[in-house]
């Protein structure tokens, strides 16, 4: 079995969004997030969750790009009562959708800010967002492991199919941590997969794809509340595919970073 260190990983999973959309293909389902060792179109049995969470109005009111180009597996504003004023920021950012959707919801006062490693999926998200005409919304080039992100300034974070592709979700959960205000919420949709065959997880090319990184859900959970989160809870399961034995969803995840201001006073 060959075992990979989080930069080969992390290169790849770049190299892989680059390519996407330096080709400029739309991907919205599963098998253009496709590696090359298994057929997720032969793997995905039942429904899957992606753009089709988000509603005509959503669509109609952000650029086509943004859609074109998203790589999600559900909507994460959908569980999220983002409220005017609010500060949001996305993990993962890709092309922006679901940053120009938040932008919409916290209005001038507010702000959305996207975070991804890949500078091509930087420079869509920026030409997208000019051609919203949003004021409100800034991406920056970084790690979800080590976020450009002051201590304790956001009110949201936000994540769509992204978290399964860090090599060490740890990491990314105490970031998610220190970067929200007390009683600062996180909504995640992401992937989980159980019973996932030990080669699957341990073959590079199906990382891009969002399962070979993906974790099972207790574990993925666990990561959650060992970050310090709580109130952890799973608003939403659907399924994404099956491969074998191997059961793969898309779950949104909410969990709270408790004020412990109040316990002080
Ligand atoms: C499956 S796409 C999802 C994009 C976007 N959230 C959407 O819904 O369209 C994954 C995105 O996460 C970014 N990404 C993956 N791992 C990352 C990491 N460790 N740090 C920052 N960005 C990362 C990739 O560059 C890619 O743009």
């Amino acid at each position: 079995m060959t075992v990979h260190n989080a930069e080969q990983i992390k290169s790849t999973v770049r190299e892989h969004y680059a390519d996407l959309v330096r080709s400029d293909e739309s991907c919205c389902s599963p098998s253009d997030c496709c590696g090359t060792e298994i057929n997720i179109e032969e793997a995905l049995k039942g429904d899957f969750a992606n753009q089709n969470e988000y509603t005509d109005v959503q669509l109609s009111s952000i650029p086509n790009d943004a859609i074109e180009n998203s790589f999600g597996c559900g909507n994460p504003l959908m569980y999220a009562d983002i409220c005017e004023g609010d500060v949001v920021l996305d993990l993962g950012s890709g092309a922006g959708i679901d940053v120009l959707l938040a932008a919409q919801l916290v209005g001038a006062s507010g702000r959305a800010i996207g975070i991804d490693m890949t500078p091509e999926m930087i420079e869509k998200a920026r030409k997208n967002a000019e051609e919203a005409a949003a004021k409100n919304v800034e991406f920056r080039l970084g790690e979800i492991e080590s976020m450009p992100v002051e201590d304790g300034s956001v009110d949201w974070i936000i994540s769509n199919c992204v978290i399964n592709l860090a090599p060490d979700k740890d990491l990314v959960f105490r970031e998610a941590y220190r970067v929200l205000k007390p009683g600062g919420k996180l909504l995640v949709s992401d992937i989980v997969a159980n019973h996932l065959p030990k080669w699957l997880r341990s073959t590079i090319s199906n990382w891009a794809n969002c399962i070979s990184g993906a974790l099972p859900e207790d574990q993925y959970l666990d990561s959650i509340r060992r970050a310090g989160l709580e109130g952890v809870q799973v608003l939403n399961k659907s399924p994404y595919a099956k491969i074998g034995k191997a059961e793969v969803a898309s779950i949104k995840v909410r969990a709270i970073k408790p004020d412990r201001t109040y316990a002080l006073q």
